[in-house]
């Protein structure tokens, strides 16, 4: 009751010019601070790339696909959201952490050069998961719609702009994707992407778990391929985000697993504006090489 009485669409304030809900960026210091165990692994995305696909299949690979094990809790107990921080009583990111002993599969949505140091210098494993732009970006305008912690998304047409020049929360999408990229040899960060494991999740779980230095029988890597479907996820209470009270998200208005699928930018992106957008990115992208199956 108290909590829901202080959740409001916070402002954005910047932190090093990356703009940040005004909890987070007010507790920003002790984030920094953080130091997690050699044995933490990183989750890492811009947000609405596909981040709590990616938390389900890593704490399954960790439990040797046993569905039961990671049934006992909601994905952000299970899978605590590293910066998050919300009006008290609501436990923030590092309260949950501090409470968990490691190894921790620990999600961000930091922008690279935001992430504490300890991540680099324990070199933990580190996933990134990137989502094609304009899919992103019509991701997060539901997304903030039902998130009564984020600023108003506003009209579609301004949303667009806000999204190409860096203005939502967490930032620019241009400079995310590339950061992690740029980083990704010399951290050793497994790179990937919404739309490969939406082509092929099997060789995608496969992936991760290599480079987990993990080695699951065929038989538990098709039950994780199954048990981290869209529909499976979208129907399990542990992972469809129902945990969350409905003055801070109001699935009434979208649900947290809302399409999962690729390409559903055509149903809102008008001709003018495909062109606008693509125009823009194709400037913003000129710089790094990132292979995008459909960047534009
Ligand atoms: P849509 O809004 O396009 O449906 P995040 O977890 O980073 O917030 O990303 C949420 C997006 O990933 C949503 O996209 C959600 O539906 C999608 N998603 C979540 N679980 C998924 C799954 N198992 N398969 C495909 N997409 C999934």
């Amino acid at each position: 009751e108290k909590a829901s009485a202080s959740i409001t669409r916070f402002p954005l304030i910047r932190v090093r010019g990356v703009p940040l809900m005004s909890y987070i960026a007010n507790n920003f210091d002790s984030v920094w601070d953080f130091r997690p165990d050699p044995s933490d692994i990183l989750i890492a995305t811009y947000p609405k790339a596909g981040t709590t696909w990616t938390q389900e299949i890593v704490d399954l690979l960790r439990h040797n696909g046993d569905a039961e094990a990671c049934k006992q809790a909601p994905t952000p107990v299970r899978s605590p959201f590293l910066e998050i921080s919300s009006p008290p009583p609501i436990p923030s990111g590092l309260d949950l952490l501090n409470k968990t002993d490691p190894p921790r599969i620990i999600k961000t949505h930091l922008p690279f050069q935001m992430v504490p140091r300890g991540f680099w210098e324990n070199k933990c494993k580190t996933i990134y998961v990137a989502r094609n732009p304009k899919d992103n970006l019509v991701s997060y305008y539901y997304f903030d719609q039902m998130n009564m912690t984020q600023p108003e998304p506003g009209p579609w047409e301004g949303y667009i702009h806000k999204f190409m020049r860096g203005e939502l929360s967490w930032g620019s999408w241009y400079d995310h994707v590339k950061g992690y990229w740029l980083e990704r040899e010399k951290n050793n960060i497994l790179y990937l992407f919404y739309e490969d494991m939406k082509e092929n999740p099997r060789r995608e779980v496969e992936r991760i778990m290599r480079y987990l230095d993990l080695d699951l029988s065929d038989e538990v890597l098709s039950r994780i391929v199954e048990l981290t479907s869209f529909k499976n996820m979208k129907e399990n209470p542990m992972t469809n985000y129902s945990c969350v009270p409905a003055p801070v998200f109001d699935l009434s208005v979208s649900a947290f697993m809302r399409k999962g699928e690729v390409g559903d930018w055509t149903n809102h992106f008008t001709p003018e504006q495909t062109k606008m957008f693509d125009e823009d990115c194709e400037k913003q992208m000129r710089d790094v090489n990132i292979p995008f199956r459909s960047l534009i």
